[in-house]
This record gives structure tokens, sequence and C-alpha cells, in this order.
């Protein structure tokens, strides 16, 4: 049991918002979490109002990115009891990106004490429409003052919570990336860490400039082998078997893309986790085997993708004919909710509210 401080706020944004209606993203919840570390140890912790942080310019994270992140999403069951979705999941990632980037753990039995009681507090921010959730972004980044590369020796942890409608609204448009890298093994491709995202900014905008929704990132070497879309990890379904980049250090290891695999299975599909070049995909099209494509992430959840763009030359795909993808969503939206068995021992509810 550790002790964390409460400092609620004297009034709730709550009633000034429209919660079925938040872009992702730009909504935060009353209150947050933080911790520091200190000599060692994690302290101060305590859940408050969500301010600003005073943040001195040198400050390593500023300067050289020493900051990793988690993504979850919490639903509300039809009895108004706020479910997670394989929590230990998301501890066990984030603790093996802050192993990668040189940060200390995260003990487990303190992200979840802390996740729960800010998901017990925040409990009304929860959205009850379809397709909308709490986000949860916990994070934690480097707070030395100092401008050398090194590892910072203290650290702040924080858990911030944001009613979230849809990343994407619509089906996604592809650019398979031939000039840009988004990571290769070796390096930190499959840590969740903010370097990457920044690095994916410039491609991404570039692909937008060209009528792409994201960037499909091939890889660094031959640019011959898909690895996944800045946003969410990607499956393809040729003929009728499903596949999926297997890991190989620079893929993010996505929990939703896991969680998709085991319930495809289960479900009698074939999933292969494999090398999978973009010729392979280009061909399949061309034989039109190509059936399905689609993303999966915690902010995308499975997300249908109606076009590939690769080499100047465009590959679409008919996604009102999707069938495994709206399968897919819509039972991981109703495992979410409650509303099928959890025959996976993945649902964690959150029982434990706030007193007082
Ligand atoms: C998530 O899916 O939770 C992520 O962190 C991806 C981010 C682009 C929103």
């Amino acid at each position: 049991m550790h002790t964390i401080s409460i400092d609620r706020v004297p009034v709730s944004n709550l009633q000034n918002i429209d919660l079925d209606n938040t872009p992702f993203g730009r909504v935060f919840t009353d209150h947050m979490f933080t911790a520091d570390y200190i000599n060692g140890e994690w302290t101060n912790l305590n859940i408050g109002p969500v301010v600003d942080f005073c943040i001195h310019p040198g400050n390593l994270t500023l300067h050289y990115a020493q900051s990793i992140f988690e993504g979850m999403k919490v639903s509300i069951a039809d009895d108004g009891t706020p479910l997670l979705l394989r929590p230990d999941m998301h501890i066990d990632r984030l603790n093996r990106s802050a192993y990668r980037m040189c940060m200390p753990e995260v003990p487990a039995s303190l992200f979840h004490e802390a996740l729960t009681t800010l998901v017990g507090l925040e409990k009304d921010w929860i959205p009850s429409k379809a397709g909308s959730a709490l986000y949860v972004r916990p994070f934690m980044f480097a707070t030395d003052e100092f401008i050398g590369v090194a590892a910072s020796e203290t650290y702040k942890l924080v858990i911030l919570t944001l009613p979230v409608g849809p990343y994407y609204d619509k089906p996604v448009n592809l650019k398979a990336d031939t000039e840009h890298v988004r990571a290769a093994p070796g390096g930190v491709g499959d840590a969740k860490t903010a370097g990457n995202y920044a690095a994916s900014i410039y491609p991404a905008k570039k692909a937008k400039e060209e009528g792409y929704d994201q960037v499909l990132w091939l890889d660094g070497k031959e640019f011959k082998y898909i690895q996944e879309v800045g946003t969410m990890n990607i499956f393809f379904v040729i003929g009728n078997t499903i596949v999926t980049p297997a890991f190989n250090g620079a893929i993010l290891q996505g929990i939703t893309r896991d969680s998709i695999i085991h319930i495809l299975k289960d479900e009698g599909y074939t999933v292969e986790e494999r090398q999978i070049s973009i010729d392979e995909v280009v061909q399949a099209h061309k034989d039109g085997l190509l059936k399905e494509v689609f993303g999966t992430g915690t902010a995308a959840v499975v997300s249908p993708v109606k076009n590939i763009g690769y080499k100047g030359q465009d590959y679409p795909i008919d996604v009102d004919s999707f069938k495994i993808a709206p399968w897919a969503k819509d039972y991981i939206a109703k495992l979410r909710r409650g509303q099928i068995e959890d025959t996976r021992g993945w649902i964690v509810r959150v029982e434990e509210l706030v007193a007082g």
C-alpha cells in the first residue's frame, strides 16, 4: 500500500464539457497523478489538479528526450464500474521502455494503485458513447538540470486522463515511405519513447502534403520490409491468412496488436507474425488476394486502411468489403465495456472508489 495524498479541485470542469464529443487529446480531466524519483525512490505521491509544471531551462528532457510514455483506455461497464484492459501489459511495457532509456522502474503495485485511485476519482469523466473512452497517458521524464548527455538522477512520473473520441474517424490512407526511417534493430523503435514520435512528424507532414494520412514505415536498410504505422501496428489479410510484421527490435510491441492476435486465433483465423515485404503486399493486391488492411493501437483501436501508396502508385483497398477488421473492432469494444465474457482474464474492474 502506497500513500498517495489527494488534493481535489474545488469545482470540477466536467460541467463545461460535452463528454461524448471531445476531440482526441485536447480535453483533460480535473486531476492527475504525480510522483518524483529522488535518491533512488519514488516519493511525493500525489493526485491533484492538472496544473502547469515549472521547469528549469536546463531540464535534461528538453535537450535529450529522456522521456517515455504509455497509452491505455478505460471504459465504463453497464453497471457503472470503470474497466481497464490488460493494465499489467502496460506497466511491463513502461518498464521495458524505462530500461532501454536508462530510467528507473516503476513498481507494478505503485502504478496499479495510482491508476485505480485516479480512475476512481475521475469516474464521472468516462464517456459512455460507443467509440469514446477515458484515455490514460502515463509518462515519465528526466528532471535533472544538466546540459550533458547522461542519465538523469531524478525523474517525474505523471498520469493524465482525457475523455476521447476516436483517433481516426475514417479509413486511413497510408504512404509507404522510401526516404525516411523510423527505427532500425538496435535502436529505440520498440521503446515507447518521445523521440520516435518526434522523428515521425516531418515524414508524416510530407505524406499529408501528398494527400496521405500517415506513413507506413519500412525497414531502414532496404526499404523493403514493413514495420508499422507511426500511430499503430499493421495487419494484412492475404487470402485466408492474416499477417502482421514480427517484432525485430524496431517495432513497437503493441498491446492491442497482441489482443487482436489472440482474439482472431481464438476465433479460428490463421494469424502469422512474420517478416512481410511491401512487394508481397503489392503482389497480393495485383493478384486480388489483399482482402483487408487495418491498424491496431490503443488510440486507433482497429482502424481500416483504404489505400497504400508506394513509389508513386496507389493500391486502394475496398474497406466496405472488410469483414475481419469490423468484427475485431466490435469484439474489442464489447470486451472493454464488459458486454462479452472476459474469458482471458484481461479485464480489471476498478472497484476502489476514493472516499471523501
Ligand atoms: C496510443 O495508441 O495510445 C499511442 O500512444 C499512440 C499515439 C500516437 C496516440
